[in-house]
This record gives structure tokens, C-alpha cells and sequence, in this order.
């Protein structure tokens, strides 16, 4: 007696054999709608200045971000992400806080020209304005997880007030969503929300991004406060944290080295969970592109394919604009 085997009764192929069959039984999706684009607003009023390093992305005066954005929203881009940075840095990081901060002066723009259109997050950190380049405030060779936190309220409220929709922390200090809640709370912004980046990995793909805001530690490493690259079980102990801290949603990042973490959170996750496909994930693409080793589409829509079937709500990609500019979805 031989022992039956499945083939040739059973053929997973007769699901692959048309684009038809295979959209039928596709079980994950990928649309504009889930996808946030980040933007770096530049020091000054430039149009837009290029950025080392990072192909296609630069830093954008308040005209021409305005102009951009509406563009975005035009072909299905709905989301943004701000970032910003300051010439003027000291050790608190005091300009990150400021009223007239690029970023505040970037959301009353865009609210004035664009209403309640799109969804403004705003990255909420110390790196950009701090003379150290650390994401807090640092005292003896270490950055002060308490005394950061009062900054990084400080922070989420001005950027609360100029009308953000989302303020996302992306500093890993303990205790800082539950410490942003209640100063926006106090200061009348029961509405607005915080995207925590509660997995946030010390990770070496963030280097087109501090370019961008020139905003490398200096002295020592990130490792002090951002997750270690080895330990997956401890971000659900974050994502417990943040959820009772108040967080609206969860984020991982980065996203394609980190899917287990992803999908570990999804599973577990009250609040949606979002990823976020950092700069270098975003260059190794491009680089790939430029030597002629892939297709630039196929390997984007691929990347962040694998990051929704990980389960991600919401992907924070730098290639969001073009792919809706594209027609790539
Ligand atoms: C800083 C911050 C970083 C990124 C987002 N916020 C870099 C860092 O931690 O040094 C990286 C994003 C990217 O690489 O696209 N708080
Ligand atoms: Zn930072």
C-alpha cells in the first residue's frame, strides 16, 4: 500500500492562474488611504532644499509645502507627518516649543489654506532643536527621562494649538504619553491625539532622516533610551504602557526589520497599529532602483505589501506621494 499523497488531486496553482483568481483570493490589501506621508519643513522660507543622501526628499518652505500638500490631497494623500528643526539649539531643546516654531507656522498655514482636509501629525521630539542632538534633556553624560518630559508636553501642546490633529512622540522616554495627555488635556486639547511610536528600535536605518535635520546624537548612542534591536517581548510591555497612557494609536519602527514586532502588536493591540518605513529602508530601495537591480514600483508596493500583511493599519512611507502620483496602487 503506497500512502496517498495530495498532488496531483490538490494544485494551490489553480488560485495563481489569473489576475482575476488571484485578486479574488488576495487577502491583503494596500491603499493611499492607509499611507502617511512624512514632510521636513526647511529653517528658512527656501522652496525646497535637497537633502544628502536622500534621494527625491527635501526639505520644503511653507509655500511650497502648502502647495504640495494641497497637490497630495488632490490624488488621494490624506495623511501627513511633520518634521522640524532649528538653527537656534540649546540643551532643553527650547525652540522645539516655540509658537512660532517652522512647525507651528507649517500647521496654521496649511489649516488657514486647506481647513480640516488633511490629517496633521507632528513628530514631537528634542533631537532637532537640542544642541547634543539627543532626543531629551541631558544632564551628566545621560538624557533625563523626567525632566524631558515636561518639554515634550510642552512641545505637543504648541503644536496642539497651531492645529494638529495627532502629535506622535518619537523620544522613548517612559511615562511621556501619559505626561502628554494630561498637559493637552489641561490646556484644552481633549481632542487631539497622540501617536506613540511604542516600539522604537536604536537602529542604524535612520540615516538619510538626520540628515534631513541634522539631528545625530552627539557624544554617545541612542541605545540608552530606544529599544534594543534583540528583544521583541519587551515592546508589548511598551504597548501595554502606552494604551493606559492614552495612546490613540501604536507605531513600530522601523517597519520591514521589525514585521514580527508588527505582527505581534497587531494581534495583541487594542488601538490600531502603525509602522513606520524609516529613511534608510526607503534609500535601499532607491539605491536598488538607481543600480538597475529592481523595479522601483514593484519593490515599494512589495515592502509595504509585506508591512500590511504583518498587519500595520497605517504605514508612514516616504514613497506615499508618489505612488498616489504615480497610480502605482
Ligand atoms: C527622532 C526620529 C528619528 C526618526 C524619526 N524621529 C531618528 C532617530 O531616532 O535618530 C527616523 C525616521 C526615519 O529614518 O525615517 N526622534
Ligand atoms: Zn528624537
Amino acid at each position: 500500500m503506497t500512502k496517498a499523497v495530495p498532488f496531483p488531486t490538490i494544485r494551490p496553482r489553480r488560485l495563481r492562474t489569473t489576475a482575476g483568481v488571484r485578486a479574488l483570493v488576495a487577502q491583503t490589501t494596500l491603499r493611499v488611504d492607509h499611507l502617511i506621508q512624512p514632510y521636513f519643513v526647511a529653517e528658512h522660507e527656501v522652496e525646497r532644499e535637497p537633502i544628502a543622501g536622500f534621494t527625491d526628499v527635501c526639505r520644503l518652505g511653507i509655500d511650497a509645502l502648502t502647495d504640495t500638500i494641497a497637490a497630495d490631497l488632490v490624488r488621494g494623500v490624506r495623511h501627513f507627518l511633520l518634521f522640524g528643526s532649528s538653527r537656534e539649539r540649546d540643551a532643553q531643546g527650547s525652540a522645539a516649543s516655540a509658537s512660532d516654531s517652522r512647525v507651528a507656522l507649517a500647521l496654521r498655514a496649511l489649516r488657514e489654506r486647506l481647513g480640516r482636509a488633511p490629517t496633521l501629525f507632528t513628530d514631537v521630539c528634542l533631537c532637532s532643536y537640542t544642541s547634543h542632538g539627543h532626543c531629551g534633556v541631558v544632564t551628566d553624560a545621560q538624557v533625563d527621562n523626567d525632566a524631558t518630559l515636561p518639554r515634550l508636553a510642552d512641545v505637543a501642546c504648541a503644536h496642539a494649538a497651531a492645529g494638529a490633529d495627532f502629535v506622535a512622540p518619537s523620544d522613548m522616554m517612559d511615562g511621556r504619553v501619559g505626561a502628554i495627555r494630561s498637559a493637552l488635556d489641561a490646556a484644552g486639547f481633549p481632542g487631539v491625539g497622540i501617536l506613540a511610536y511604542t516600539a522604537k528600535y536604536a537602529s542604524a536605518y535612520y540615516g538619510p532622516f538626520r540628515n534631513a535635520l541634522d539631528s545625530s546624537p552627539h557624544g554617545f548612542d541612542r541605545a540608552g533610551y530606544q529599544m534594543d534591536p534583540r528583544n521583541r517581548r519587551e515592546a508589548m510591555r511598551e504597548l501595554d504602557l502606552d494604551v493606559m497612557e492614552g495612546a490613540d494609536l501604536v507605531m513600530v519602527k522601523p517597519a520591514l526589520a521589525y514585521l514580527d514586532v508588527v505582527s505581534d502588536l497587531a494581534a495583541a493591540s487594542t488601538v490600531p497599529v502603525c509602522a513606520y518605513s524609516v529613511s534608510g529602508e526607503y534609500e535601499m530601495v532607491k539605491q536598488m532602483a538607481r543600480a538597475g537591480l529592481a523595479d522601483e514600483r514593484a519593490l515599494a508596493v512589495e515592502n509595504l505589501t509585506a508591512i500590511r500583511r504583518a498587519g500595520a493599519q497605517a504605514i508612514v512611507t516616504y514613497f506615499a506621494s508618489t505612488i498616489a502620483r504615480e497610480g502605482w496602487l
